[in-house]
């Protein structure tokens, strides 16, 4: 599928909105009303500083249990997120690589793969995730859990990938990674983009998120205080110092 994000119409419902979120843990109000429009084929950057509410927003938008989701919606290529529970979401179409990125232990990578397949939508091939990343296809038969944090940050990308996805959340995937692995990751973002693939990327590093981004939104204490152009953020001093610290 082309890369959309150049031509669309100003005014066509974007593929991915969010309307003014709200949510909670308990008591805590955290994300406080949070807007996005992400176009399809589009990657943004969601930045910010620690605690600003990125990994809270990521989870809000993929609708797990925490932080509740108390106002706003949330659309999908025309289907009401807000009205669904995660594994709803999940079938959706919104993926979610959470920073942690929760291989199974004791199951091999093509296992962990196939675990993600045993029900429809079914995704990208096996074939098709070897391609995109030839070193999970070299450890296909390797545990999971042993490969190197970069390695199975792939996995987790790759297993995302093997559902039938819609939009692609990535919460912190260069944490911990080396800077000739983040680079080999960040081309496989591209390579993933070209493909059609909807992405929202958390990082700390924002410099290279920005890089691979179209759009960027920065958070501070939940709320929104920058939406526009990756372009804008790299160019804009006051704004990197004062959100980002770069
Ligand atoms: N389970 C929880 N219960 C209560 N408060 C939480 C919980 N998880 C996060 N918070 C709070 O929500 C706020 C936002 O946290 P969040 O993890 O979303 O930030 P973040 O932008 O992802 O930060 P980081 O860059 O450090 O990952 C923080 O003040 C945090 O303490
Ligand atoms: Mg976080």
């Amino acid at each position: 599928m082309a890369n959309m994000n150049a031509n669309h119409a100003q005014n066509a419902p974007a593929y991915f909105s969010a309307h003014d979120i709200h949510a909670y843990y308990g008591e805590s109000y955290i994300v406080q009303g949070v807007s996005m429009n992400v176009h399809e084929g589009e990657i943004l950057a969601l930045l910010g500083r620690n605690g600003a509410g990125k990994t809270s927003t990521l989870r809000a938008l993929a609708r797990l249990d925490d932080p509740a989701v108390h106002k706003g919606e949330i659309w999908l290529d025309h289907q009401p997120l807000h009205t669904m529970k995660s594994y709803q979401a999940a079938q959706a179409g919104i993926a979610l690589v959470p920073e942690d990125r929760r291989i199974i232990q004791g199951l091999t990578v093509e296992e962990n793969i196939q675990l993600a397949q045993i029900e429809p939508p079914i995704g990208w091939s096996l074939e098709r995730i070897y391609d995109l990343f030839p070193r999970l296809g070299e450890r296909r038969k390797q545990e999971g859990t042993t490969l190197s944090g970069g390695e199975q940050q792939m996995l987790a990308i790759g297993r995302a990938l093997s559902r039938d996805i819609k939009l692609l959340l990535l919460d912190e995937p260069y944490e911990g990674l080396a800077p000739v692995i983040v680079q080999e990751i960040e081309k496989t973002l591209h390579l993933i983009r070209e493909q059609g693939i909807t992405t929202i990327i958390v990082e700390q590093n924002a410099v290279a998120a920005l890089n691979l981004a179209d759009r960027a939104l920065i958070l501070d204490t939940g709320q929104v205080v920058f939406d526009g152009t990756a372009k804008e953020v790299l160019d804009n001093e006051e704004l990197r110092h004062e959100y980002l610290a770069i």
